[in-house]
């Protein structure tokens, strides 16, 4: 069954707006476990817009879930890696100006770097993997690297979804899905692990989730948002019901 593993960056974006000690995002990890989440998902930034340090090493000592960290491969960020030790630190791009991550990281572009970047941590034995684009030489360059694990990039599905009456079933929104479910087979043919997210929500979720042999959705935007009006366990909870429809 493909896990969920929930993303509580925007509880701390909330923090943040007031740079308060409220909405806990340990509290919304926990709340999220109590609704189902198999893992929990954190991206400290370099301009700490959201998560802080101090929110990884909290989640630490209180979580027993898996803890994934998703970084940019910067000497800052790999010493925290090292300090932290996640179940899986999960290498993003980062840009300062945009809203979200905005598309993979550009692992055939950056072999080298990204080869030592991946060995440091595989020597402190820590499980790495790639936020990629559906691309087969971007899934290549990953497996080369010595990344295990690959997360296939859903924010142009979501896109497509989101600009086209919301319907699952449409031509373009379909044509995102198989680039998803081909990148999927591809990461699985290398041996490596698959997960998938970014932009997915309780609406279309059941699009990528119904994929098979994704080992995690990374989900966070929709659950946060959800959770203002039903709660963090109940918004978890939906988003997992909708996960295991769509396998059934
Ligand atoms: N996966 C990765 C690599 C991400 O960077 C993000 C956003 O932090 C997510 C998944 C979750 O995306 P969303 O918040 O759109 O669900």
């Amino acid at each position: 069954m493909t896990k969920l593993c929930v993303n509580i960056d925007h509880v701390a974006t909330v923090r943040q707006a007031r740079m308060t000690d409220q909405p806990d995002p340990v509290l919304a990890a926990q709340d999220a476990i109590l609704g189902g989440a198999d893992g929990i998902t954190l991206h400290i930034r370099e301009d700490r817009r959201h998560i802080q340090v101090s929110d990884l090493f909290k989640l630490k000592e209180t979580i027993q879930a898996p803890l994934n960290l998703e970084l940019a491969a910067t000497p800052e960020m790999l010493a925290i890696a090292i300090e932290a030790t996640p179940d899986m630190v999960m290498i993003v791009p980062e840009g300062r100006d945009e809203v979200t991550t905005e598309g993979g990281l550009d692992v055939l572009g950056d072999m080298q770097r990204l080869r030592e970047f991946v060995n440091t941590l595989v020597e402190k034995n820590l499980c790495v993997s790639a936020f990629i684009d559906a691309d087969f030489a971007q899934i290549e360059a990953a497996k080369s690297c010595g990344f295990t694990v690959c997360e296939i990039h859903t924010g142009p599905f979501a896109q497509a979804y989101m600009h086209n009456n919301r319907s699952l079933l449409n031509p373009l929104v379909l044509k995102e899905r198989l680039k998803v479910e081909n990148a999927v087979s591809s990461v699985l043919e290398m041996g490596m692990q698959c997960n998938a997210g970014h932009g997915l929500t309780h609406g279309n979720v059941s699009g990528i989730a119904s994929i098979p042999n994704i080992s995690e959705l990374h989900i966070g935007h929709s659950i946060v948002s959800r959770s203002i009006f039903t709660g963090m366990r109940a918004s978890v909870s939906e988003m997992k019901s909708e996960i295991q429809r769509a396998r059934q």
